[in-house]
């Protein structure tokens, strides 16, 4: 009984802890989709259209994004961070090489970027 007793309240701590870290990560992808979308942000609906989602800017002057849950999280963080690195004529401007964009701002959006499909 005793052993059933902590078999039980393991896999009650392990569901808790599964369900936490999906948690965190929605929390995340939600906030990278708000950086994405405000204009004091990453503003980055200025410029980039997204497959399946409504457009309130222009959307034309970068790629529309699509299959960017493909890409691995590090190509991603790279290309917020500084463009340059891949583009040396990149019209994107460098949102973590500049400070505009923390390293945990970044992080929220390549969690959003890689909801992409
Ligand atoms: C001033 C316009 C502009 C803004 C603002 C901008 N981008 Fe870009 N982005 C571009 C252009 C132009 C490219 C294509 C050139 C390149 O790959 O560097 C690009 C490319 C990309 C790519 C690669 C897409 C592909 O399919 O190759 C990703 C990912 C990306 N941008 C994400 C973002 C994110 C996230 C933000 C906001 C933090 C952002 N961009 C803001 C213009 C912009």
């Amino acid at each position: 009984m005793k052993l059933i007793k902590s078999l039980l309240a393991a896999s009650a701590i392990s569901v808790l802890m599964v369900s936490g870290s999906f948690a965190n990560d929605a929390t995340l992808v939600k906030e990278g989709e708000k950086i994405f979308m405000t204009k004091k942000l990453g503003n980055c609906i200025a410029c980039h259209a997204i497959n399946g989602k409504v457009l309130d800017g222009p959307g034309s002057m970068g790629p529309k994004l699509q299959y960017l849950s493909s890409w691995p999280k590090e190509a991603l963080y790279e290309k917020v961070y500084d463009p340059y690195t891949t583009n040396p004529i990149s019209a994107m401007p460098a949102f973590g090489k500049n400070g505009w964009l923390s390293d945990h701002e970044i992080n929220a959006v390549v969690a959003f970027l890689q909801t992409i499909n």
